[in-house]
């Protein structure tokens, strides 16, 4: 029998219109009915503050269960400044402390970078796997997938009309689901 696995998926943008959570809305909907695939917003944390880790904001604290009851992780993300979005780093920091106490650690991972721009936002990709190691994420090596020129890619209503990312993310989310099987905790 399979288990079904929740999977917390963390969209790296704030904006409305974002193409990563067009992205992340396309993914989700390839993904196999053994994966329980939800967003799980970033966008109303506080600032993490070291000061608050023995009672940290009940925003905050809310945030970190919803990580700790995943069983993997799915990152789509743009890029800012050649690296990962002020509020996806703030939400990673949040859910990682008190130190000793991460809500990540183990938990099987993904990396979708997205971008208008025709190199796929490749800095954002490799920040955030950066952090994934120290956070002992293990983030699959391939395929990797860096989404370049965004704004080609949906209709009006924000559907993935292009047929080769379509494929493509088809791919990469096979390929991620059988990551999870080999390293989610059982
Ligand atoms: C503060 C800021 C910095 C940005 N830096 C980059 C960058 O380094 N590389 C890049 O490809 N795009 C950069 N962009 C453009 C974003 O890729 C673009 O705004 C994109 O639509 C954001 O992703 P979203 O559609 O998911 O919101 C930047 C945008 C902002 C607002």
């Amino acid at each position: 029998m399979t288990t079904t696995r929740n999977v917390a998926v963390l969209v790296g943008s704030l904006r409305k219109a974002s193409f990563s959570r067009k992205v992340a809305t396309a993914l989700i909907g390839m993904a196999p009915s053994s994966l329980k695939m939800e967003i799980v917003e970033i966008g109303q944390l506080p600032h993490y503050n070291q000061d608050d880790d023995a009672n940290p904001p009940a925003a905050s604290a809310a945030f970190k269960q919803r990580i700790q009851n995943a069983s993997a992780l799915l990152f789509v993300t743009p890029e800012y400044n050649r690296s990962v979005p002020g509020a996806l780093k703030n939400a990673i920091d949040i859910a990682s402390r008190p130190y000793g106490h991460s809500a990540w650690s183990g938990k099987p991972g993904a990396v979708v970078s997205v971008s208008p721009g025709a190199m796929g936002a490749f800095g954002a990709n490799h920040a955030l796997r950066q952090s994934l190691v120290f956070l002992n994420v293990p983030a699959m090596p391939q395929p990797e997938a860096y989404i370049g020129n965004a704004a080609t890619l949906f209709d009006d209503a924000g559907t993935l009309t292009n047929a080769s990312t379509r494929e493509f993310l088809q791919k990469f989310m096979a390929a991620f689901a059988q990551w999870i099987e080999r390293n989610a905790a059982q």
